[in-house]
């Protein structure tokens, strides 16, 4: 039996509607029938678009919110029909670490207290002396200083403060951690550190991770599973190498063909796949295949009314789709989509992290928090990362790097509207070769833009 097993987990939140009495006029489907599997020492990355329910669905393993029908059993236990005082006791064994480490922690309170508080509910540590050997120790293993006691949260930079997220989940010691999006509001330079400690402490530890992201490039990087999400439900699982090797679902296939691949020849026969159309409204989910309005392979009658459940296609690797057979035989023709070919040429005139923008699941909060205080640069520069971890820091932070220039890239409104250099507007007479050099950086900025909207329509 694994760790932790979820089956059939929905999340329906009610629609109310009414001044003086509320009625219930429909339901948000947020996570609509999600079953998983979560092996213990291992790590389940999770990842799809923006309201997709990946957050709903780590807070119902929780029960911060309540589960509509389903069960999530940890260790054997259906803590979906826990009583309240016993699924608290329960909490201590299942921990979150969220995406604002300032947000989530008491700008009030200094980190010694804010590190106890769930020692104290949960009963850890016999006084408070002993509490502090052990928070010392926890912060210790996440790199901190244990000067760091009296401190307050707005004295760490974002990347100190999200490895005190990970030191308060750590000091309950918990045997499931839920990441979500543990690492999308720091600095790139910051987030292959925060990754590369939770995989250290993983081994130190034995810890058992649900990594929620949205972001293809962290998601790899820590998983032995990955899960892919559409509209609530799962549409795709497969041990990470597996997945990346050979995508199945034409959502995941979709996803996978704007990432970049390292060889120049194999990079010139990639071909990507556009999407079209939004997410539709998780209120009102489409018939059939959830995806079936944007899928590429639809077939008329079908999609659009039986919905696919998700079935072993061999080696662990589970797909949601009725036809992924014969798409992966190459003998089912796509109706609709397009198909771009990615030259190298399209490549390197366009930023090369506008196809990594693509790759990255859309995303509805705001750009990554950016830090420059002082305690960032100490941050920066502190963590000692062993010698076998640096060579996958560097890559993650390049990719991550990439695609943050790309989200810049990406914005075809700000590329147009970026401040032309100073007298671009009026081209002296007699300076006419710089005139046409900046008409000609002009046409290549529209160009640019033209690409960078074409981007932001795929995946
Ligand atoms: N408490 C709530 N009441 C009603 N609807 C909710 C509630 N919480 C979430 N939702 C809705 O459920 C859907 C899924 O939200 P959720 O936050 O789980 O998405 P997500 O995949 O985590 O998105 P993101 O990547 O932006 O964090 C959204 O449409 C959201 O509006
Ligand atoms: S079931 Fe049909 S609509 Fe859904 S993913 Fe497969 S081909 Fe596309
Ligand atoms: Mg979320």
């Amino acid at each position: 039996m694994s760790l932790l097993e979820l089956d059939g987990v929905k999340v329906h939140f009610p629609i109310k509607k009414g001044l003086l009495f509320d009625r219930t006029v429909g339901h948000v489907y947020a996570v609509d029938g999600i079953s998983l599997k979560v092996e213990a020492g291992q790590t389940y990355g999770l990842v799809g678009e923006s309201g997709c329910g990946k957050t709903t669905l780590g807070r119902s393993v929780l029960r911060l919110v309540d589960i509509t029908e389903g069960s999530v059993v940890l260790d054997g236990t259906d803590l979906a029909k826990l009583p309240g005082e016993e699924m608290r006791r329960f909490r201590r064994r299942l921990q979150m670490v969220f995406q604002d480490p300032l947000g989530s922690l008491n700008p009030r309170q200094n980190i010694e207290s804010i590190l106890s508080e769930g020692m104290v509910a949960h009963g850890i540590g016999k006084d408070q002396e002993e509490r502090r050997e052990k928070i010392k120790s926890i912060l210790d293993k996440v790199g901190l200083p244990s000067n760091a006691l009296s401190r307050y949260p707005h004295e760490f930079s974002g990347g100190q403060r999200q490895r005190i997220g990970i030191a308060r989940a750590l000091v309950l010691e918990p045997d499931v951690i839920i990441c979500d999006e543990p690492v999308s509001a720091l600095d790139v330079s910051v987030q292959a550190q925060v990754i590369n400690l939770l995989e250290e402490l993983q081994e130190e530890l034995g810890l058992t991770y649900l990594v929620i992201a949205h972001d293809l490039a962290v998601v790899r990087h820590i998983s032995d599973t990955i899960g892919v999400m559409y509209l609530g439900s799962l549409v795709e699982e497969a041990p990470s190498d597996a997945l990346y090797a050979e995508p199945k679902h034409p959502y995941t296939k979709a996803l996978m063909s704007a990432v970049p691949v390292p060889d120049p020849e194999v990079e010139d026969q990639r071909e990507r796949i556009l999407l079209i159309g939004d997410l539709p409204s998780p209120a009102n989910p489409p018939s059939g295949c959830r995806f079936h309005t944007r899928c590429p392979w639809a077939q008329a009658e079908r999609c659009s009314t039986e919905r696919p459940q998700l079935r072993d296609v061999g080696g662990g690797h589970r797909v949601a789709c009725h036809f992924a057979d014969e798409i992966a035989a190459g003998t089912l023709a796509r109706t609709t989509g397009e198909v771009v070919p990615a030259t190298r040429e399209g490549v390197e005139d366009a930023p090369v992290s506008e196809e990594l923008a693509a790759a990255t699941v859309p995303e509805q909060a705001g750009p990554p928090e950016q830090e420059s205080t002082k305690a960032e640069t100490a941050e920066k520069t502190d963590a000692a990362e062993p010698a076998e971890k640096a060579e996958a820091a560097v890559e993650a932070a390049g990719q991550a790097e990439q695609a943050e220039k790309a989200a810049s890239a990406g914005k075809p409104g700000e590329a147009a509207e970026a401040p032309e250099p100073e007298g671009a507007e009026a081209p002296e007479p007699e300076d006419e070769e710089a005139g046409q050099a900046e008409e000609a950086e002009k046409a290549e900025k529209a160009e640019k833009a033209d690409e960078a909207g074409k981007a932001d329509k795929a995946v």
